[in-house]
């Protein structure tokens, strides 16, 4: 996980994050108390990943964190301070969709869009520990993020078909 430089800030206080998204550094003063997920999304300008709760209860916010899927509402922005972020911006390469994208998109596996790029952090996640899941292993590793348009069936299908493609590279 993160390297963190700060025992105890308070929520107020300035401190300065440095962390590396996608390949490119973003450093910043920001507040303490200001989340992951707003650095993300208001410092570095990365859209994607989204709130839907802010309670760690949806996943939308979902990113990979040092190798690990995080919460990104769950995290101060300054507790990822020297951390390697991957974000769904960062899953296409040479204007390529990622075979996992590829797959949402063969599978219809989004309706409004707004959980997918949750979802595909965290099958990205999956797909990296588990190469080849069963369906419940797939159920059990999207268990945290939430779809409100319930296309739960066809999101499952899609991380089948990456799986079956090499979704995990
Ligand atoms: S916004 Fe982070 S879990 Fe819902
Ligand atoms: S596609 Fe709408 S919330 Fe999942």
């Amino acid at each position: 996980m993160a390297v963190q430089k700060y025992s105890k800030v308070e929520p107020e206080e300035n401190v300065r994050v440095s962390v590396k998204i996608n390949g490119r550094v973003y450093a910043e003063t920001v507040e303490a108390r200001m989340l992951l997920i707003d650095f993300i999304r208001d410092v570095a300008k990365l859209k994607g990943s989204k709130i839907g709760c802010d309670t760690t209860s949806c996943g939308a916010c979902t990113v990979i964190v040092n190798g690990r899927s995080v919460k990104s509402c769950t995290m101060f922005a300054f507790e990822a301070d020297g951390a390697e972020i991957l974000t769904v911006e960062g899953l296409s390469a040479d204007d390529k969709l990622h075979p996992l994208q590829e797959a949402f998109w063969n599978n219809h596996a989004l309706q409004c869009g707004y959980c997918t790029a949750g979802m595909l952090m965290s099958a990205y996640y999956l797909l990296k520990k588990n190469p080849h899941p069963t369906e419940e292993e797939i159920r059990k590793g999207l268990a945290g993020n939430i779809c409100r348009c319930t296309g739960y069936i066809n999101i499952i299908k899609a991380v089948k078909e990456a799986a079956s493609k090499g979704g995990s590279a």
